[in-house]
């Protein structure tokens, strides 16, 4: 019974950190986009896209806890942490290992971005869309419940809205320059 219960945290837990990656990824795009206003804009924008990152980060941790914990899959630390040393589903577990390694880039870089170059924060950042897109391969592939239809359509749907999102930033006219803000002298 208790073996049977990490197993279900396991797969829910699984389920809440995709859902949470994916908003955060959508989230992200959509700041990036410059849709919800320019800065200086509301703090709780980014503060929710914090939020959904930490939040995923902690739902991966159960759902790996959860794995390692289970008796009957009998997952070892090795197991979690390494793509290929588990012989349980290994292509679908191992794509999942590396989102999580590209999760952790992510978040820790993240955590400590003032003292990084943007450039280099930046371009760890962008590795959350691999994050994403392996997770999403690695539900369908590796997910006891990827039979269930509203997985399986939730698992493709964000793709094109992050794209649809991606190509707006690129076609959306360029921000207005700011006003200077000492007044210019006059001619001579
Ligand atoms: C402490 C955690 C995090 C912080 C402080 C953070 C911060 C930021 C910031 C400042 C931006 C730029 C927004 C803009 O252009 O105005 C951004 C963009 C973005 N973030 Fe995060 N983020 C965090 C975690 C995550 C996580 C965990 C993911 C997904 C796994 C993620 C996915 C994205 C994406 C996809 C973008 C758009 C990137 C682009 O195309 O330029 N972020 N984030
Ligand atoms: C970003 C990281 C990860 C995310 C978002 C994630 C998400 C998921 C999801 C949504 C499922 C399907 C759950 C279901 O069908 O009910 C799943 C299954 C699975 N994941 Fe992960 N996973 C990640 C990392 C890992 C890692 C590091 C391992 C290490 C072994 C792993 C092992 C498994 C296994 C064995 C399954 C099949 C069992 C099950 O159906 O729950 N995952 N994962």
């Amino acid at each position: 019974m208790i073996s049977q219960t990490w197993w279900y945290v396991a797969r829910a837990s699984g389920i809440v950190a995709w859902g949470l990656g994916v908003a955060s990824v959508l989230w992200g795009t959509l700041l990036s986009t410059r849709i919800l206003g320019t800065r200086p804009r509301g703090p709780w924008l980014l503060d929710l896209h914090r939020f959904l990152g930490g939040a995923t980060v902690l739902f991966v941790g159960l759902h790996v806890g959860a794995l390692v914990a289970d008796s009957y899959e009998q997952f070892g630390l090795a197991d979690v942490l390494l793509p290929f040393a588990s012989g349980y589903q290994s292509i679908g577990v191992a794509l999942g290992i590396v989102a999580m390694w590209l999760l952790l880039a992510v978040e820790l870089s993240s955590l400590v971005m003032k003292r990084l170059p943007r450039h280099v924060w930046h371009t760890i950042h962008l590795l959350s869309y691999a994050v994403a897109f392996l997770s999403s391969v690695h539900l369908l592939v590796a997910g006891t419940d990827a039979g269930n239809p509203v997985l399986r359509v939730a698992a493709f749907v964000w793709m094109p809205a992050v794209v649809g999102l991606l190509v707006y930033r690129q076609l959306a006219p360029p921000l207005a320059p700011k006003r200077p803000t000492v007044a210019p002298t006059p001619a001579a």
